[in-house]
């Protein structure tokens, strides 16, 4: 079935690299941001990388996610909340919310190499509290570095995929497959999301500490947790 990707903050690193290998693989994107012309620039420059194929456009966040099934959040902490609110009355029925969000500590002045203390578990928790009814919260793609996405090699990472809808973990595990290099697996419930977000931070230390973009790789698990 046709369906629309909204990349909310899409013209950051992370957002982009993620819009820029699904549009590769043939999915519909609009990039959001709060402004509408910078979102029209970061789609142009994917159409320029991926070719005139390439089905990618951009818009201001809230026009973005109306015109969407999938939104995914990539967007620092700081402004989670807020977005969440000031999009929630345009999100579809039926949509899915991926949470990209990693609540570091930085956000408040803090060090990237730890995590906030969020009162629901986890950033992604926090924004199923806020989404209306019937929306479906993933949490996803906190270790992908960006660095990676957007270069051209193949990701050597896996993505833990964590939702209370099982449906919608799914759909994502799928559309986390279609970047070359990623193993999806199902990480299980939503609060599990707490314990992927943090490893972000464990990552960003190893980088620091090694020069590096590290990755995760989950190993001794029979083949099919890897779909
Ligand atoms: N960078 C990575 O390697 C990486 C890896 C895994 C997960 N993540 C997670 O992905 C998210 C995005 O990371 P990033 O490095 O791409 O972040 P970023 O560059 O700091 O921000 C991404 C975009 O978010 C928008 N934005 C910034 N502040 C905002 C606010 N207060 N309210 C609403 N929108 C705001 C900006 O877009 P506009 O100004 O155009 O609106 C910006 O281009 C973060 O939560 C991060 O934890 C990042």
């Amino acid at each position: 079935m046709p369906r629309t990707i909204a990349v909310l903050g899409g013209t950051g690193p992370e957002g982009f690299g993620l819009a820029l290998r699904w549009v590769r693989a043939g999915e519909t994107v609009i990039i959001g941001s709060r402004d509408a012309s910078r979102a029209r620039e970061t789609a142009a420059k994917i159409q320029t990388a991926v070719g005139s194929n390439a089905r990618v456009s951009g818009d201001e966040n809230r026009a973005a996610c109306a015109a969407a099934d999938i939104l995914v959040l990539t967007i620092p902490f700081e402004g989670h909340c807020a977005l969440l609110k000031q999009i929630k009355s345009a999100i579809r029925a039926g949509s899915i919310v991926i949470d990209t969000t990693v609540p570091l500590a930085a956000s408040v002045g803090g060090r990237a190499t730890r995590t906030l203390g969020i009162w629901e578990g986890s950033a992604a928790q926090q924004a199923a509290e806020i989404v209306p009814q019937g929306v479906s919260t993933v949490a996803a793609f906190h270790n992908t570095s960006a660095d990676i996405l957007n270069g051209d090699a193949p990701i050597d990472c896996d993505v833990v995929v964590c939702s209370d809808d099982a449906e919608a973990s799914k759909t994502v595990r799928a559309l986390a497959a279609k970047i070359p290099g990623v193993r999806a697996i199902d990480g299980g419930k939503l609060e599990n999301a707490r314990i992927v977000e943090q490893i972000t931070a464990l990552l960003i230390g190893l980088n620091i500490r090694h020069k590096g973009h590290a990755g995760i790789r989950i190993t001794g698990l029979p083949p099919q947790a890897y779909r």
